[in-house]
């Protein structure tokens, strides 16, 4: 077996083997850029950039995609959680802007007994990352030891850590090539990304929250839909209980889009449990996770879900949580404990109308700009800087209204991240028509 070959045949538009496909996964996770030498691996990073264009210009069938997924889940440690019967559960997002709900889904369902056992991700492109946001509470330790990873799930129902090196490693190389080929838009391949990465971790429950619209990868509610058809596939062939929400992501989630202004955000929600678009796909996401772990009725979970926001258990939890991973707890009680920006500045709106559409990767981009996202891989983040929405999509703006406050200790980045934000914006004499947030599950 050679790659020249693989590739030859994907590039004709043959369908590869299981054999072909576990090469690949093989040669992925001991790629040249690891030390490796390229022709005993069997593969260097420019034949696998080949071939990656080759799947995405054919395309790969649903068999292949779920080869690939295994393969991809084996080529490192597969965490064993087995201790926790049924009870482990994770969450995953495609990705968006302002979305900070796994920080309100995870302490929801470890409050109500689940065993949240998450691996999260660092924001990637106009999008956040759960690792980031941890990081920014001031102590909050996002790197702990399998043993401590899984001591703290049994004893606190909660832990969220950084993906491992040893975790679906051939992800790991290949992702980052598609990043740099133009080829991570690509279903199968985000499907056997995510999914790898899923089983690789090992939970029985697995929700994912699939976005469509400008700020996610998948911009249309079809092309969302049918890459959560294809990831609950995979994850039920496995053995998994998967079931997937699709989510707008048109716009922002919620009012902070920035790492510790998402916090703060996610804190609120389950201090004072205000009714919003960012709490209500949160519990979306929680009854699912809950629904799915104990076999009960959506309706039925929604209602626990409610219960435990309400009575302040999963805000407890949540300061239970982030103190188990060292964080100090008390920012979350009190946003001015977090380290504070420079520079804080609004942005004035010298149009009137309505709201008719803000463009969330726009937006996203202008938070970037200010220092909350990177823009060279494994660059720093400003865990002080981004943005906090004064107007939404839908709103009545007058001439002189603050639309935003840009918050960083960039302050030269100021005028460029206001004009990219008014970029993003669309006014209209009418206000739009209302669309769904939540737009259908799959499971
Ligand atoms: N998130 C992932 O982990 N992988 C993808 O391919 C896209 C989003």
């Amino acid at each position: 077996m050679n790659i020249y070959d693989i590739i030859s045949r994907k590039r004709d538009g043959f369908a590869l083997t299981e054999e072909e496909l576990r090469f690949v996964a093989r040669c992925a996770a001991r790629g040249k850029s690891d030390g490796g030498d390229a022709a005993e691996n069997g593969a260097d990073d420019s034949q696998l950039s080949a071939l990656l264009m080759a799947i995405y210009l054919n395309g790969m069938t649903d068999e292949e995609t779920a080869l690939l997924t295994d393969a991809m889940a084996h080529s490192g440690d597969m965490l064993d959680l087995s201790r926790f019967g049924t009870l482990s559960a994770d969450k995953h997002s495609t990705g968006g802007v302002g979305d900070k709900t796994s920080l309100i889904v995870a302490p929801i369902c470890a409050s109500l007994g689940v065993k949240m056992a998450k691996m999260s991700g660092r924001g990637l492109g106009h999008t956040g990352g759960t690792v980031d946001k941890l990081e920014s509470i001031p102590g909050c330790r996002t790197a702990l030891s399998e043993e401590e990873f899984l001591s703290q799930v049994e004893r606190v129902g909660v832990a969220v850590v950084g993906q491992t090196a040893d975790l679906a490693p051939a992800d790991k190389k290949l992702y980052s090539l598609r990043d740099h080929t133009a080829t991570v838009g690509c279903i199968p391949l985000i499907v056997s990304s995510i999914m790898s990465k899923k089983l690789a971790a090992g939970a029985k429950n697995i929700v994912l929250d699939v976005k469509y619209g400008s700020g996610a990868f998948m911009k249309t509610p079809e092309k969302a839909e049918e890459l959560a058809t294809k990831m609950v596939n995979i994850g039920k062939a496995c053995g998994r209980n998967v079931a997937a929400v699709l989510t707008d992501m048109d716009t922002p989630l919620g009012t902070n889009i920035g790492n510790s202004l998402e916090v703060m955000e996610a804190a609120d929600v389950l201090k004072y449990n205000v009714a919003s678009d960012l709490s209500e796909v949160s519990f979306t996401l929680a009854a699912h996770i809950v629904s799915l772990t104990y076999g009960m009725p959506f309706d039925d979970a929604m209602a626990h879900v409610k219960d435990t926001v309400s009575s302040g258990a999963a805000f407890a939890k949540m300061k239970e949580w982030i103190a188990a991973q060292g964080g100090d707890a008390s920012c979350l009680e009190d946003p001015s404990r977090f380290p504070q920006a420079a520079a804080a500045a609004d942005v004035i709106s010298d149009k009137g109308g309505f709201l008719a559409h803000m463009d969330a990767e726009a937006v996203g981009l202008a938070s970037v700009a200010l220092g909350a996202g990177r823009t060279v891989k494994d660059g720093p983040v400003d865990h002080a800087a981004g943005i906090v929405l004064r107007k939404k999509t839908g709103d009545r703006v007058v001439p002189g209204d603050v639309l935003c406050t840009l918050y960083t200790n960039k302050t030269e980045a100021v005028a460029q991240a206001s004009e990219r934000f008014l970029s993003a914006l669309t006014f209209a004499e009418e206000p739009p028509v209302p669309q769904p947030l939540i737009l259908k599950s799959i499971n």
